[in-house]
């Protein structure tokens, strides 16, 4: 059994349709009116297939095909973007969510269980920290009270934007346990692509620590005051830039360090700036080097800050540990790219997603599809239409033996 290529990426273009910007990608911050636009119709396409559609405390939709008894069988990720976002990202694995039910909904084949199928407030990260944060929810890993009180970075809050947009639900969190979940992504990065491999099984997220960085110094004239007596902020955040690098060349591969915003006030020509504030990203799939990389970062700044005479603070936005998925949802993965004859690559993810949070509640993993030279978090980001059809393909049968498969130690992780 296939799906339905052309209705799946019917969907996809219809999708990138709502608050596309120049390029061909998307800007759908969290939460934002065009957000609520593109939940909006994702929803209208649940209600077709006559799903059951439950939307929680925090925003997050559940599409549920009542077919069976028992807890289902979940697909899903996240329909919000970065401001300059790719039109695959999150919406690829929502849209091939509700493919693979209506499809055997098309068919007449009834699962062993329900089949859900997701999407998750706020995966990016990039309006709201911590990114993940509706599946982090949903799974008790943060209180709702907490999460309702988010400051956005243009200052709203997270409950006021649910409300305003129509998505502040009353399913509670957390949310029932589903008996496994599984997410279809592209992989945002050039490993597939590379190797000439069509599907990736991924076998697990690196862990991720952001931190928001401020520098306060002493404003001034830009042509009175001597090098030597200045308190500069914007040198100081530059330093730290060099010295990101610098610590993730040392480090070498997989540890991986951004610099995304950095904002200056006054942000004049001729203005030594007052204060300089600066987001940190860093990220490795080992723990312990992670917490080293943190540890020699704040040994820095607290260096840096005597030597340039200025205040440094910092401020963890998000921090979430390596994870490692479920080797049988992997080795199901695996045996059903087999049965399509393509031979799957296992790598770890360098992106977030939601699917890392449900790891911590039931058996997960994902599949990746290739992403062309890498591209994401990009408009330019694009995958190969035959790729996004055989990674549906895979979700289709992966999800079908999950709703077969008894787990042991159910939900017990
Ligand atoms: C989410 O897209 C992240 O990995 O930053
Ligand atoms: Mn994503
Ligand atoms: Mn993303």
């Amino acid at each position: 059994m296939r799906i339905n290529s052309g209705r799946l990426l019917a969907r996809i273009a219809a999708l990138a349709e709502v608050s596309p910007i120049s390029g061909g990608g998307n800007c759908r911050l969290a939460l934002t009116p065009e957000d609520g636009h593109g939940r909006d119709l994702v929803v209208s396409w649940m209600k077709d297939l006559d799903l059951r559609v439950s939307i929680d405390v925090v925003g997050n939709v559940i599409g549920t095909w009542e077919c069976a008894p028992g807890s289902p069988v979940m697909t899903g990720s996240h329909i919000d973007t970065v401001r300059t976002g790719g039109r695959f990202d999150g919406t690829y694995g929502v849209l091939a969510g509700l493919e693979v039910i209506q499809c055997l909904q098309d068919a007449g084949i009834t699962p062993k269980r329900p089949l859900s199928v997701g999407f998750f407030t706020n995966e990016e990260g990039a309006r709201f920290a911590p990114d993940m944060l509706g599946s982090l929810v949903y799974v008790g890993g943060m209180a709702v009270e907490d999460a309702l009180d988010i400051v956005a970075i243009d200052g709203a809050q997270l409950a006021d934007e649910l409300e305003a947009i129509g998505y502040r639900g009353s399913h509670p969190c957390p949310g029932p346990t589903p008996h496994a979940f599984v997410e279809l992504h592209v992989e945002q990065g050039p490993v597939l692509q590379s190797i000439g491999r069509r599907l990736g099984t991924v076998t697990g997220v690196q862990g991720i620590s952001w931190q928001e960085v401020t520098i306060n110094g002493q404003s001034n004239h830009a042509g009175t005051t001597p090098m030597s007596m200045r308190k500069d902020p914007a040198y100081v955040a530059g330093r730290i830039i060099v010295f990101l690098r610098e610590l993730a060349t040392r480090y070498g591969a997989p540890q991986v360090c951004t610099v995304g915003k950095v904002d200056l006030v006054p942000n004049l020509v001729n203005v030594v700036p007052a204060t300089a504030t600066l987001t940190v990203d860093i990220r490795n799939t080992d723990e312990l080097t992670l917490q080293k990389a943190e540890h020699e970062f704040a040994e820095f700044l607290s260096h840096l800050a005597d030597e340039e005479n200025v205040t440094i603070s910092s401020r963890q936005l998000a921090r979430f540990e390596p994870v490692t998925f479920d080797e049988r949802v992997v080795d199901i993965i695996d045996s059903v790219c087999a049965s399509f004859a393509v031979a799957p690559h296992q790598l770890p993810s360098g992106a977030g997603h939601d699917a890392q949070m449900f790891a911590r509640v039931c058996p997960t993993a994902m599949i990746f599809v290739p992403s062309i030279n890498g591209i994401s978090h990009n408009p330019a980001e694009l995958t190969d239409d035959e790729d996004l059809v055989l990674g549906c393909d895979v979700l289709l049968h992966t999800m079908l033996r999950l709703a077969n498969t008894s787990f042991t130690e159910e939900n017990s992780r």
